[in-house]
């Protein structure tokens, strides 16, 4: 079956992209703008950064247990991953306060979807570490076209190849993937602190990630505790787990979509037709000339 003609349902919403700075943004993460910038890093932060949809709950929820694990259950079963990594830019309610509310711990861990221009200066100030997770743009783009249908906080997709064209002119909340990837990437060339996933190699060898992550980190875990992280943040186990699969998030109406949606590389396949694979792939090589800067498609 052809899913590119099955009609997509969409929640409604009221969310409007407009261009700040150059960047398709909506109002909810730029209203609170002057707090954001002068967002005050400590030096021992942990930034996780990506585009939406690269795998930030995942990267977020391995970087809580690998440093949290140990503080006891209460802390995993009853504290959304939300609120224990939280997202910088969302302004419920506004920055710092939401923020500092949240971090009790020691390192803060915090997450962003900004394109690099944007991140306060405070984090490279401070030197803070960066773990920057990056997604093949095909997968990214489906990812994030099932999440705008099933989130009310971001504009409606419209039908696949509106918003599949919508994503290659980077008319997207965050700006354009290919800017953004190519952004972090040029900073990782700069900055020592930085450590570039991709979603790809989580998927293929969650395990050899996990290892690449502690040793950046400077954490040694027993091989017991890093089994424990490894079996709790599959798939499954991470669709399951109420903390993580955001159910007790209101904006997200998962009948629609559910937030932990397939996990898969290579999802792009039941979406792209043949003519737009090749208008994409055309259109790709003109905007990725970095021959360092590789993605796979399938595993
Ligand atoms: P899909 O929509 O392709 O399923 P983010 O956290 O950046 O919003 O990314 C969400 C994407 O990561 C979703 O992709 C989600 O299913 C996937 N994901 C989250 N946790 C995962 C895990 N443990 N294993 C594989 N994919 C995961």
């Amino acid at each position: 079956t052809d899913i590119v003609s099955i009609e997509h349902v969409s929640i409604p919403s009221m969310a409007k992209l407009f261009y700040f700075h150059g960047v398709g943004m909506i109002n909810q993460f730029t209203k609170n703008w002057d707090n954001i910038q002068n967002f005050k890093a400590r030096p021992d932060d942990i930034l996780t950064a990506t585009y939406p949809k690269a795998g930030t709950t995942w990267v977020s929820y391995i970087l809580d247990l690998l440093y949290f694990a140990h503080m006891g259950p209460d802390r995993q079963t009853s504290i959304p991953l939300h609120d224990r990594v939280p997202f910088l830019e969302i302004c419920k309610p506004p920055l710092p306060l939401h923020l500092t509310s949240k971090l009790p711990t020691t390192p803060r861990l915090i997450k962003t979807h900004l394109p690099v221009q944007f991140v306060p200066k405070s984090f490279w100030e401070q030197r803070c570490r960066v773990v920057y997770v990056a997604r093949n743009a095909k997968d990214n783009a489906v990812s994030y076209f099932h999440f705008e249908r099933m989130d009310s906080g971001m504009p409606e997709p419209g039908k696949w190849s509106t918003f599949l064209q919508n994503f290659m002119e980077g008319k997207m909340v965050f700006g354009s993937w290919y800017d953004h990837v190519n952004g972090w990437w040029e900073k990782k060339q700069t900055y020592s602190g930085f450590h570039f996933m991709f979603y790809e190699d989580l998927i293929e060898d969650c395990g050899r990630e996990i290892d690449r992550l502690c040793s950046f980190l400077s954490l040694s875990p027993s091989p017991e505790e890093k089994e424990r992280v490894k079996a709790s943040v599959t798939f499954d186990n991470m669709k399951q787990n109420k903390m993580t699969n955001y159910s007790t998030f209101d904006s997200m109406n998962q009948t629609i979509s559910p937030f932990m949606r397939k996990g898969k590389v290579g999802d792009w396949k039941n979406h792209f037709t043949v003519a737009q694979n090749e208008q994409f792939d055309e259109d790709y090589k003109q905007k990725m000339k970095n021959p360092d800067l590789k993605f796979r498609y399938e595993i």
